[in-house]
């Protein structure tokens, strides 16, 4: 372990431009420096880093980050090894604090296993293309299915001769352990017998968002049906099925630039649409959608769009899907091929043209998907009409962000032409029916634990007073997520279109989030109700005003303790967001900024919507008194009813598509 002050000394001192400078060779270009990106071939420079930022970022392939992540995603280090690649650069000395005799072991044995895993799929790769069974056998089956050598090289797919012990007889004569091939599962050791696992197959190696091989899917040539189709690795240390998307680490740059991302159902279908022209695509292989795997895609998009085969199961899946997506707070459409074709069919059988255009044309948001299938089944029969109505209500109310919900409300409104307050009085019902269960289970783990919690009373009031202290949740959830934007990312600088009414290409200001919010608050005169909030936003106003920053420190430190311990929550929840070092240190800061222009944008549409809905209320209670002036009261009611609509319409625009 290396003591955290040494860490931080060593990020202080490392110097970007001096780091990048190693591998790439820069030039001043007014207060950044350009080069060719190393991450990706480029002819002239998009590549950029900025000195006084302490970062980098590539405008051709999205790669960002500061000193330490350069050097992890160029060298392919660990988070450990970048830092001691670093201190050896600047001379920092590291005293590590001593590891037990169990951590070094741990680390050893995972790092032996991403080994002896890269060492197979190699071997698998090198016999599909060189030996002459691989080629007879498996290379003719790959060239059968349409796939190019350059496409079996990107997949860097292979073959595993159909002999007991070919690839574990290589692996030991080259001196890899037998216990990693066992704990890896390519080799099964079976009391003093030991075979190939994945014997007479094609390989699929899978790897991480590093690129490094963790795990492989095997697919018979037999046409036997009793022979399992596909065989996958088990579960080991450094493959958890659940944690991993095929595909993932060749789609990111694409899932970032085209804000979108395509799920599919298998191994073949990520590699034809990829042959294909599109790269946006993973598959969650092995096992069925995980929230984490979906958690995995939120880093680099918020859109997700299912791709599934239009056969019972695969709309019972993508039904599934769909929930599970919504519930992660991300947009979902969906796209069902006819009954007997898949992705990997269509891809083969179309155009990247033709192929784009559908995906874009052709797939619908949930809503109108799940009415499409439904209302063929349902027809006019009043009671399954019901169910369906039941059926769409109960996605849409696991949607965490109020207003995305009622946007769909009012979509699911208009298409099965329903009132919108007939479905909304079902949703407060499915909500709230969710809110107790999640009480009673709360109520039950806290017994197990220590009694009752704190606030059990208070959320169970909460549930009484329906309709009005909705609204109030609307507003405090809000004002929190304004303010946790704050605290997360205020410094950061943006760009923000000036004009955001007319669509198409309008000119942007760059500016810090703090700088950019504080004006909007201002400029409508936005207060915050919750005294903390109010406390916390004026630190940041004053700090815009006096053209200063607020420090993380100050926040975290603050003598108010209302102010440090809200903060520190916020803060966590930044660092927290990942599930591992490795994947937190070289990915969040790049999709934060790209994705934060838009969150900022949609919190901030909220949050006036709300006001503007406030006001109209209040003008609508003064009409009622006798001494006004209702004219001008009229006019007000109007003109905010514009703004009501350009909002709502402004909102659904970032919401739906
Ligand atoms: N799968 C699996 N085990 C099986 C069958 C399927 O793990 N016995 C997984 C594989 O990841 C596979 C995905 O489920 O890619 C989809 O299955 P299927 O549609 O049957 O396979 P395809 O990808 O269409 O494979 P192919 O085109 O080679 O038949
Ligand atoms: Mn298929």
């Amino acid at each position: 372990m290396i003591p955290k002050e040494t860490v931080n000394q060593i990020i202080e001192t490392a110097r970007i431009d001096e780091v990048v400078g190693d591998w790439v060779n820069l030039k001043k270009r007014g207060a950044n420096m350009l080069g060719l990106c190393p991450f990706h071939n480029e002819k002239s420079p998009s590549f950029t880093v900025s000195p006084a930022k302490g970062i980098y970022k590539c405008f051709g392939c999205g790669e960002a980050g500061g000193a330490v992540n350069f050097v992890m995603a160029h060298e392919q280090y660990s988070y450990p090894e970048a830092l001691k690649y670093l201190a050896n650069k600047y001379n920092i000395e590291i005293e590590e604090e001593e590891q037990s005799p169990e951590q070094v072991l741990e680390a050893n044995a995972k790092e032996s296993l991403f080994i002896v895993s890269d060492f197979a799929a190699t071997y698998f790769h090198e016999q599909l293309l060189s030996s002459e069974n691989g080629r007879a056998i498996g290379l003719s089956y790959f060239k059968e299915r349409g796939f190019r050598e350059e496409t079996i090289e990107k997949f860097k797919l292979g073959y595993s001769h159909d002999e007991w012990t070919n690839l574990t007889d290589a692996a030991l004569a080259k001196g890899y352990n037998l216990e990693f091939l066992n704990k890896t599962g390519l080799t099964i050791v079976k009391e003093e017998k030991k075979f190939d696992r994945f014997k007479g197959r094609v390989m699929f190696p899978i790897q991480n968002i590093s690129g490094r091989v963790i795990g492989f899917g095997g697919r018979t040539l037999s046409a036997d049906k009793k022979v399992a189709k596909y065989l996958n690795s088990p579960e080991s240390d450094i493959y958890h099925k659940s944690r991993v998307l095929y595909g993932l680490n060749l789609a990111k740059k694409s899932i970032i630039s085209q804000d979108r991302c395509f799920l599919v159902e298998g191994y073949t279908d990520v590699i034809s649409l990829h042959q294909n022209g599109v790269e946006n695509v993973v598959s969650s292989s092995g096992t069925s959608l995980t929230a984490d795997q979906i958690r995995l895609i939120k880093r680099y998009t918020q859109n997700i769009t299912i791709l599934f085969d239009g056969d019972t199961a695969g709309i019972k899946a993508a039904f599934r899907g769909i929930d599970m997506i919504l519930e992660e707070g991300l947009n979902v459409r969906v796209l069902a091929f006819a009954e007997g074709e898949d992705p990997d069919s269509f891809a083969k059988n179309h155009s990247t043209a033709e192929i784009t255009e559908s995906l874009d044309k052709e797939s619908f948001d949930f809503i109108r998907f799940k009415t499409n299938l439904l209302l063929k089944e349902t027809g006019d029969d009043p009671i399954k009409r019901a169910g369906l109505i039941k059926e769409i209500v109960g996605s849409i109310a696991l949607i965490p962000d109020p207003i995305a919900r009622s946007v769909y409300l009012q979509e699911c409104s208009n298409l099965m032409d329903i009132g919108e307050q007939a479905l909304l009085s079902e949703l407060n019902k499915v909500r709230r029916n969710k809110l107790t269960k999640r009480i009673q289970q709360q109520e039950r783990d806290q017994e197990r634990d220590e009694g009752p919690p704190p606030d059990f009373f208070h959320e169970v009031g909460n549930t009484e007073g329906e309709e009005k202290s909705a609204k109030i949740d609307v507003l405090a959830e809000q004002e929190s997520d304004i303010i946790r934007t704050f605290v997360q990312y205020g410094s950061i600088e943006i760009e923000i279109p000036t004009d955001t009414e007319t669509e198409g290409d309008s000119e942007s200001i760059q500016a810090s989030v703090a700088e950019y919010l504080v004006f909007e608050i201002e400029k409508d005169e936005l207060h915050f109700n919750n005294p903390v909030f109010r406390k916390i936003y004026h630190l940041f106003k004053d700090a815009v005003e006096n053209e200063t920053q607020v420090e993380e420190r100050h926040l975290v430190t603050n003598t108010d303790n209302e102010i440090s311990s809200f903060t520190i929550e916020c803060l966590m929840e930044k660092y927290t967001l990942s599930l591992n070092w490795e994947e937190k240190h070289k990915i969040l800061t790049l999709t934060e900024d790209l994705i934060l222009p838009k969150k900022i944008h949609k919190g901030i549409c909220s949050w006036r919507l709300n006001r503007v809905e406030q006001l109209i209320g209040e003008k609508q209670q003064q009409l009622k008194r006798k001494d006004v002036d209702y004219d001008l009261i009229l006019a007000d009611i109007m003109k905010l009813t514009e703004a009501k609509r350009k909002l709502a319409h402004e909102l659904g625009r970032i919401i739906l598509h």
